[in-house]
């Protein structure tokens, strides 16, 4: 039986190299797996447990999928589709919210992090992890590809499958995250000690976004953080932490050994020369994404059809897991 593979992105703000790196990419690889079944969903109810406005909302979901098909995601190889299309999701939420202590979600990193960041915190926030959970659980998923701070997520909805399993029976299979050897935390690139965030895209400096243009990324790269020193390779040491994430860039978007990495900047003429081929190697990625997405955006048609395909099949799967769960819940199904 081949293993199944779920994902999510959500369309708030711009897809930074964090994201592709410790993500997108590496669901593109995963296509081409013939032991695999993938599934990448772009999630739009996630995106407003923070206000938004509706119309850019629109917009960017519609942006994300001619991104998705830019960077080599093939609907005929892969299930691609917009979470609000199946309702599944949030009913499956609600279902799983009445087996989840409230207390496993005031412990999520994630939410503590930003609800200090808000004014009012929405209840949607809080659940968020519930509905994560629902999108996994409900497609019998094994492997969950993210990137490390998604994992915490991961594990609660394993704490969810098994509570449910526990409580009404073998139900859901309890899936394992599958995080990425090099590139799982990417950082800021004004701040290497704070993660690279989507939340803070648009500030200067802070990300590489994946429709920059050459010079642009050039500029951000040039002028990343790093230290007064001058040796080149990978360490925890937190001072060293620009240059380790630099490194980890490089490394991930060349696939390089860890002691290749090193050895190609071993004759370097201080972080400059670092910052050089850095650049070198983003633009290199990025340039035939945001050709191809500039192609792909305008065919509103195609996207549309896609979206369709897309959710015609994700109802096929994850709807007889839902009715499955009613029942076992108690609720009445009419025939
Ligand atoms: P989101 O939209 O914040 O991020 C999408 C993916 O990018 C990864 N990521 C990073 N990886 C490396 N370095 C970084 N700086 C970095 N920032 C983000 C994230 O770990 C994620 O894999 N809740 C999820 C979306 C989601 C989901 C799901 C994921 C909803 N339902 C079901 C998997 C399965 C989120 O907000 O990701």
């Amino acid at each position: 039986m081949k293993r199944r593979i779920f994902s999510g992105i959500q369309p708030s703000e711009v897809i930074h190299i964090g994201n592709y790196i410790g993500a997108v990419r590496r669901w593109v690889e995963m296509q081409d797996d013939p032991e695999k079944e993938n599934i990448f969903c772009i999630v739009d109810l996630h995106a407003l447990t923070v206000p938004q406005d509706p119309n850019a909302l629109r917009a960017r979901t519609l942006e994300l999928l001619a991104l998705f098909l830019a960077v080599g995601l093939d609907p005929n190889k892969s299930l691609l589709f917009v979470q609000s299309h199946v309702t599944v999701h949030a009913e499956g939420a609600w279902l799983l919210n009445c087996v989840t202590p409230e207390g496993w979600l005031k412990k999520m990193t994630q939410y503590k992090d930003k609800s200090q960041k808000q004014e009012t915190v929405l209840t949607g926030l809080l659940d968020y992890p519930v509905l994560m959970a629902a999108d996994i659980l409900f497609y019998d998923t094994h492997e969950v590809p993210v990137g490390e701070d998604q994992k915490q997520h991961v594990e609660l909805a394993r704490n969810i499958a098994e509570r449910f399993n526990h409580l009404y029976g073998e139900t859901f299979i309890v899936p394992e995250p599958a995080i990425a050897k090099a590139g799982a935390r990417i950082m800021g690139l004004d701040d290497p000690s704070a993660k690279m965030s989507k939340s803070l895209a648009h500030t200067k400096g802070h990300a590489v976004r994946l429709l920059d243009d050459p010079k642009e990324i050039e500029r951000t790269i040039m002028r990343a953080k790093t230290d007064s020193g001058s040796e080149i390779r990978f360490s925890k040491d937190p001072a060293k932490a620009g240059v380790n994430n630099l490194l980890t860039i490089y490394q991930a978007l060349t696939g390089k050994a860890t002691e290749h990495v090193e050895a190609d900047f071993t004759n370097a003429r201080g972080y400059g020369d670092l910052k050089k081929a850095v650049a070198e190697v983003v633009i290199e990625k990025m340039e035939p994404i945001r050709r191809r997405y500039s192609e792909i955006v305008s065919d509103s048609a195609e996207l549309q059809r896609i979206m369709r395909m897309g959710a015609e099949k994700a109802r096929a799967i994850s709807e007889p897991r839902l009715v499955d769960v009613k029942q076992k819940m108690g609720l009445i199904m009419t025939a």
